[in-house]
């Protein structure tokens, strides 16, 4: 079984990984999916800003190479004096994938600060029902 320090342990090591040359802003996510496993991923910017990737969209992506589709707990790690939040977009990316009991932790390096859950970040996400004209 996976503990919550085991997440915080993998996100911040995959923030090792981060390459971050122009923001100089490492950050680690790993997330636990529905089925148990690990997905982590970190952030990739590139020289054209706008094509830089967040670490969350990089695990997003890793749970669902591997047919996972739901977060059951994310950890978000990085070196900041206030604790960060996923961007918007990264918001709503996680919103695909979670559902109410889905937890988001936030965390510097010394550990996890606060958790709180994707509504409480995202209150009025864009949904599904949406798209219904
Ligand atoms: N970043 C993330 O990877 N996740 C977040 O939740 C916030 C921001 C990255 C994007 C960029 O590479 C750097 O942090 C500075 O914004």
């Amino acid at each position: 079984m996976t503990t919550l320090e085991q997440l915080f342990t993998a996100a911040l090591e995959v923030r090792q990984k981060a390459y971050a040359p122009y923001s100089k802003f490492a950050v680690g996510a790993a997330l636990k999916g529905t089925n148990g496993k690990i997905y982590t991923g970190c952030n990739v910017e590139n020289v054209s800003f706008p094509c830089g990737t967040c670490a969350e969209a990089g695990a997003v992506a890793s749970m669902n190479a591997d047919a996972c589709r739901l977060i059951k707990e994310i950890v978000i790690v990085a070196d900041s004096q206030t604790l960060i939040t996923p961007c918007g977009a990264c918001l709503q990316r996680l919103a695909e994938f979670s559902d109410s009991k889905t937890k988001i932790h936030l965390a510097n390096l010394k550990g996890v600060q606060k958790s709180c859950t994707l509504t409480e970040l995202l209150p009025m996400s864009f949904a599904e029902k949406g798209l219904k004209k």
